[in-house]
């Protein structure tokens, strides 16, 4: 059989070890592909720029345009990046009859309704595995090895660049902005890093999982996202203190009344695997209601890492070229006339436990005053430590509690920061137990 054509636009990070990937393996890949796969062409925006990669035999351009239009090429790999060239691109390619694969977690969280619509009409597929979670192939284990579950929920570290930092500034005691720079420098931020730091890419990856867990359409737009720049080291040490880590966590669940679709700095258990996973590595915890719980670990961020998931698409969709488009697995792991619309519910109507840390004078009734907030809001208190300041007569009182609603902790916030006993904002980190049931 004819190897098949592939057309690279990007030839950074993922492009590189794409490239490199491809090439080094080439022989082990055609024997699983069942033909060869070669790069024909690669689109950059400079072509004269160093490579972590060699280009020779790749026909090089610097109009992605011309890659996208090309009739030798079946394949079209998106390693661009961004949504508005990359969705055009993208969009071209399909209307030219090519398949596509992309690591762009932008494009598929906000445009990917219109491609894999543009996509199902013109009978061509569109792969992302490389879009969620680096090199861990999360996609395909929860839209075919999980297909006979009904997903109740999934929490996940998907983004190394955040984990990263979290796990130097924790063991090293480095400053945010000096590993910030090293993930840069490694290739593991985006290329607008307050996109890891803000949650943001988080957020594109957890909506793609949330659609094909749930088989609802993507819906980035209604995601809650908070990042990681307001954690303090006083909150890591606390919580290491009372038994657990502090994680940058995605964590979308279905509920009776719709789905939560959620980022942010969150408490977990320490005993929790997925609370002992640092770096730039990420995890991913499915809890499926035939399979329970399961769990997904791997490289989120890096050339190769990610290559590995791009290539594994790249084999997929050559392996299928000549099947029946209705035969394939559908895009978001259900039928696109099966989608269901149930909806995401606001940030207020999230259920999950808390640590508060609140600074108060330290005198009689404070605490009374404090806990009878909490009660009147029917939220009940897990666990409480008090630790004197031996200055200024002030006290910190960090209170762990039990399952509550989230309107409900705002009411309880609102009164308890009223108090004047209460001095500065209190902290409130969300607080997962992630257990099997
Ligand atoms: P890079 O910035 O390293 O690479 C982007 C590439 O796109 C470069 O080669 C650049 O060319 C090329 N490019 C940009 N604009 C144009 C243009 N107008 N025409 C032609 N080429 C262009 O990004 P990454 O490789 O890190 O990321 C690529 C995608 O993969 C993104 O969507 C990212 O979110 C995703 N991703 C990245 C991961 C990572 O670990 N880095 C992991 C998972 C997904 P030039 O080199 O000449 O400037
Ligand atoms: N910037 C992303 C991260 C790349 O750090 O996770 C992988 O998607």
């Amino acid at each position: 059989m004819k190897p098949v054509k592939v057309g690279l636009l990007g030839l950074g990070t993922v492009g590189g070890g794409t490239v490199n990937v491809l090439q080094r393996n080439a022989e082990e890949i055609a024997r699983r592909a069942g033909r060869g796969i070669i790069i024909s062409h690669a689109a950059a925006r400079d072509i004269n720029k160093p490579r972590i990669c060699r280009t020779d035999g790749i026909e090089l351009t610097e109009n992605p345009n011309g890659v996208v239009t090309d009739p030798d090429v079946s394949i079209v790999v998106e390693l661009i990046g961004g949504d508005t060239l990359a969705r055009e691109l993208v969009l071209k390619a399909i209307a030219n009859g090519k398949h596509v694969v992309t690591a762009n977690k932008a494009l598929i969280a906000k445009h990917g309704n219109e491609i894999f619509s543009a996509a199902q009409k013109k009978g061509v597929m569109v792969a992302f595995e490389a879009a969620v979670a680096g090199g861990i192939p999360i996609i395909k284990a929860i839209r075919e090895g999980l297909a006979g579950n009904k997903i109740e929920w999934l929490a996940g570290i998907i983004n190394g660049t955040g984990n990263f930092i979290l796990t130097e500034m924790r063991d090293k005691q480095r400053d945010f902005d000096s590993v910030l720079s090293e993930a840069q420098r490694l290739g593991y931020a985006e290329a607008d890093p307050t996109f890891d730091v803000e949650g943001i890419d988080a957020a594109h990856k957890l909506t793609i999982l949330a659609s094909i867990a749930f088989g609802i359409p993507l819906q980035f737009e209604k995601a809650y996202t908070e990042g990681i720049s307001k954690i303090t080291r006083e909150d890591v040490d606390y919580a290491t203190e009372l038994g657990y880590s502090i994680k940058h966590l995605g964590v979308t669940r279905r509920t009776e009344k719709g789905i939560e679709l959620r980022v942010h700095p969150t408490l977990i258990p320490k005993r929790r695997l997925i609370a002992n996973v640092d770096g730039v590595m990420n995890a991913v915890l499915v809890k499926g209601d035939a399979v329970g719980s399961t769990l997904y670990y791997g490289a989120g961020a890096g050339a190769e890492a990610t290559a590995s998931a791009v290539v594994a698409d790249i084999v997929d969709v050559a392996r299928v070229l000549t099947t029946d488009p209705g035969n394939r697995v559908p895009h978001l792991a259900f039928q696109p006339e099966s989608l269901s619309n149930v909806p995401i519910l606001p940030i207020d109507e999230i259920e999950t436990s808390y640590y508060l840390r609140i600074t108060a004078s330290d005198e009689t009734g404070v605490l009374a005053n404090i806990t009878s907030i909490l009660a009147d809001n029917d939220i009940s208190i897990d666990s409480m430590l008090q630790k004197e300041h031996g200055k200024d007569n002030t006290a910190t009182i960090i209170i762990v509690t039990h399952t509550t609603i989230e309107k409900y902790m705002n009411n309880a916030l609102e009164k308890i920061h009223a108090l004047d006993v209460v001095d500065g904002d209190v902290v409130r980190i969300r607080l997962e137990h992630l257990d099997a049931d």
